[in-house]
Order: C-alpha cells, then sequence, then structure tokens
C-alpha cells in the first residue's frame, strides 16, 4: 500500500492528527497494535474525558507544561486553542461542562469524543489497521530510477506500506496493560534523535514502610493542602486535595507535584493553609481547656488531629497546659511538614510520562524531527502538562500543527 502519510497510534494525538490531515486532502494510514481504538481517552477523567482546560494559556506555557524546554510548545498551543477544540465538540453536538480550574468533562462519556475523532477521521477518508503491529521503518533517499525523493517503508503486521511521512503518537509508557510501549522511543533513537530520560508523572508517592507506618493508618483521608517541591525553574506549587493511601500520598495536589519531583528531593506540605496556626493556638491556650488533638480538629480532619498529637507527648495534653513551644513547634510542623519520597507507584499507576523525544531535534512549528518526513506529537514527545485536561490539549494542538505541515 502507498499513502501520503502513515501515522503510528491511534490515540488522541494520533487520531485528531489523522482527521485534520485527510480532511486537508492527504492519503493516511493510521496503525494501533490495539484491539481498541483510544482506551486512554476511555478510561480518562474518570470515564468522561478531561478533555481540555479554558485557563490554558498559550502565551505562558510554562505556567502549565514541563519539560526541558517549556516553550517548545508555545507556537503548536496558539495555534490550536482550546476554544477551537470546544467548537469542534459542539459542531458535533457533544454536551459538556465545566469542573474545577476551567477543566472541561463530556457530561455523557469519553466515547462521545472517540466516536467524535472517528467521524472526523471518516470525513478525511483515513484508512484505520488495528490491530496491526509496525515491525520495522526504514527510510529510503532513492525511489524508483534512483530519483531522490525521501520515503519510508513500514513493514507491519498488515504488509508493507509505503509513506512520504510518518507520524510517531505512540504515547508514553504509562498503562502498559492498555497497549503503552516504548515504540516511539526506539524509532527516535533508531534515526539518531535525542531523548530525555522517561519518567512517571502525575503518579501517587511513596515511602519507606516503617517510616509510614504512623501515617498509614490515615488511608483514604483527603483534605486540602499546599504542597511544594524543587527550586527556582524546576520548582512547583499546588493548592489542592491530598490524599493519605496505604503506601504514601495521593490527590490531585500530589500527582501535580510528582511531575516536579525528582529522586532524592522533599516535598514541603502545610496540612492548613487557610488558617493561622500558631494564632489560634495560642488564642485557645488563653480560653480553652480543650485536648489540643480537639482544638486542632477545627482546622483539620479529626483523624489527622488524632494522629498528629502521638508524634510528640508535649501535644497530649490540655491545650491551657502547653507550652508555648510546644504550641509553635506543633504548628511549624504542620505548615512545614517536609518529607522526602522513596519512590513513585510507576507506571501502572502514573497517568503521562515525562520526558520522552528530546524537543531540541523537533520544529516547535511542525513537529517533524532532524530526519525529514518523520513526526512526533502528542505524549511521546518531552512535553508533559498539568493534571486538568492539559495533556489531551497538547495531544490536539501538537496533532494540528503536523497534519497543517505534512
Ligand atoms: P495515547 O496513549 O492516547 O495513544 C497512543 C496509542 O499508540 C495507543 O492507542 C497505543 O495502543 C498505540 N501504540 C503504542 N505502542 C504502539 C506500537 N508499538 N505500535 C502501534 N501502536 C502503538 N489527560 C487529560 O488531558 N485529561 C484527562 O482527563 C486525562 N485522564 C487520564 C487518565 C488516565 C488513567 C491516564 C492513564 C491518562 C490520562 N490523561 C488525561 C493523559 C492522556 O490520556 C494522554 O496524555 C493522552 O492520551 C496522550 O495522547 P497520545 O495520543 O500521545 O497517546
Amino acid at each position: 500500500m502507498q499513502v501520503d502519510v502513515a501515522i503510528v497510534g491511534a490515540g488522541a494525538a494520533g487520531l485528531f492528527c489523522a482527521g485534520v490531515a485527510g480532511q486537508l486532502g492527504l492519503k493516511v494510514l493510521l496503525i494501533d497494535h490495539s484491539e481498541k481504538v483510544a482506551e486512554k481517552i476511555r478510561i480518562s477523567g474518570g470515564g468522561r474525558a478531561n478533555f481540555t482546560n479554558r485557563d490554558l494559556d498559550p502565551a505562558a506555557p510554562h505556567k502549565h507544561f514541563l519539560g526541558e524546554n517549556p516553550h517548545f510548545c508555545r507556537s503548536a498551543l496558539s495555534r490550536y486553542t482550546p476554544q477551537d477544540f470546544i467548537a469542534l465538540v459542539q459542531r458535533h453536538g457533544i454536551p459538556f461542562h465545566e469542573k474545577h480550574k476551567g477543566q472541561l468533562f463530556a457530561d455523557r462519556s469519553a466515547d462521545d469524543l472517540i466516536q467524535m475523532l472517528l467521524r472526523e477521521c471518516e470525513a478525511g477518508g483515513v484508512v484505520r489497521w488495528q490491530p496491526c503491529s509496525v515491525k520495522n521503518i526504514r527510510f529510503s533517499a532513492q525511489g524508483p530510477g534512483g530519483a531522490v525523493i525521501g520515503s519510508y517503508e513500514i513493514d507491519s503486521s498488515e504488509g508493507v506500506v509505503t509513506a512520504s511521512s510518518v507520524v510517531i503518537a505512540t504515547g508514553g509508557l504509562s498503562i502498559p496493560k492498555i497497549g503503552a510501549t516504548d515504540f516511539g522511543y526506539r524509532i527516535a533513537c533508531q534515526f539518531g534523535l535525542r531523548l530525555v530520560e522517561p519518567r512517571p508523572a502525575l503518579v501517587p508517592l511513596t515511602f519507606d514502610g516503617a517510616a509510614w507506618a504512623p501515617y498509614a493508618q490515615l488511608a483514604g483521608l483527603a483534605l486540602p493542602v499546599q504542597i511544594e517541591t524543587g527550586a527556582k525553574k524546576a520548582r512547583g506549587a499546588f493548592h489542592e486535595d491530598l490524599l493519605f493511601t496505604h503506601r504514601g500520598l495521593s490527590g490531585p495536589a500530589v500527582l501535580q507535584i510528582s511531575s516536579y519531583w525528582r529522586d532524592g528531593q522533599p516535598i514541603r506540605l502545610n496540612l492548613a493553609p487557610d488558617a493561622d496556626l500558631p494564632a489560634t493556638l495560642a488564642r485557645a491556650k488563653a480560653s480553652s481547656r480543650k485536648l489540643i488533638a480537639n482544638e486542632l480538629a477545627a482546622l483539620v480532619p479529626g483523624r489527622l488531629a488524632d494522629a498528629w498529637v502521638q508524634q510528640d507527648a508535649a501535644w497530649q495534653r490540655p491545650v491551657n497546659e502547653a507550652s508555648d513551644k510546644a504550641l509553635g513547634g506543633l504548628a511549624e510542623r504542620l505548615a512545614r511538614w517536609k518529607l522526602t519520597p522513596t519512590g513513585t507507584e510507576g507506571y501502572k499507576k502514573a497517568e503521562v510520562t515525562a520526558g520522552g523525544v528530546d524537543t531540541r531535534d523537533l520544529s516547535s512549528q511542525t513537529m517533524e524531527s532532524k530526519q525529514p518526513g518523520l513526526y512526533f506529537i502528542g505524549e511521546v514527545v518531552d512535553v508533559t502538562g498539568w493534571l486538568g485536561g492539559y495533556n489531551f490539549q497538547w495531544a490536539w494542538a501538537s496533532g494540528y500543527a503536523c497534519a497543517q505541515a505534512l
């Protein structure tokens, strides 16, 4: 089979890019090794796909995206914006709603979005081979009769395909059980492109069993916190909900901070970010005879207050009998809880993969790599968005920029 463009990976970026390219008149073949199409869209956003975010500011991508070059995504994000994708969703009559912090979700189910992307592909005459595995991709600079054309030959389980361009949209390593592979990274290496080492991101953090034992009893407890890690340009800070788990910490606050966290680095938490702890405890000391844990329960959940005071005998007494030093220490520890994760829950729980194809080897205008005719879009690229619909918007925007250039 001979096509203008072969796209490997029928996930968010691949499907979207295929539809746009097909509707621009290109003959497009979309290949995916999974039985089912776009499983990650299906499970996203709790089954309702948080498909974009209204707060995304394309002029300041570093606010919501990470990567070795956080400005790389500016061009694509400003040429295909959340408003553009919202207009597409509206044209397809898909009902949606806004939740928290600009996050847009489908009202019914993520399947509405998958069906929309498939209809867009159909409108562009896209041929989809699925399941189909790719064994090999070869570049040939010479065509029949020795003419310099530059084309690709793809050995697939459905036969050999010749394509003028190849787009790699195979995503990252997260959730291997639904088809994630390192294919994109291997192809990048085969063609001499650099990689930023992949790592799990938007992922729960774990702690050493013995050190975590005092907090394991809090599993299931959620509360709003201020969380931060890193310094200067690599600093992340969020005011979001935290969730205690048996092995460590999760919830939106920790998923967000995990993308900034590096091995060996501490995270810092304020467990009562909306309270003036020293003033509240000083007032309580002057007017109350209740146990410190009971006073604390007005500021943080009762289970946390009870567990927290177990850390120091000086906190296990009526507040009016506590020393100023003990109360000061308690306020300080709640507001500046510093702890060092031992790891993450890994790719089986990570929503995305940070790192990937090094943006120094890609064009920010077109997503074409230094290898002519070979493009990379979506999560396989070293562009990682915050939780909240930013990763899908990157998939749409990078797919659109690529399709315009093919
Ligand atoms: P994607 O992973 O979507 O697609 C890659 C495709 O390539 C897959 O279909 C795979 O089968 C195929 N493939 C892989 N290897 C292959 C090979 N060797 N040969 C052929 N095909 C191959 N983001 C967001 O913005 N809002 C949200 O609500 C969520 N929610 C969410 C929940 C969960 C549980 C996860 C795991 C992730 C999210 N995300 C998210 C992240 C989002 O799903 C992700 O960033 C995008 O799907 C990335 O789109 P891509 O097209 O790059 O990869």
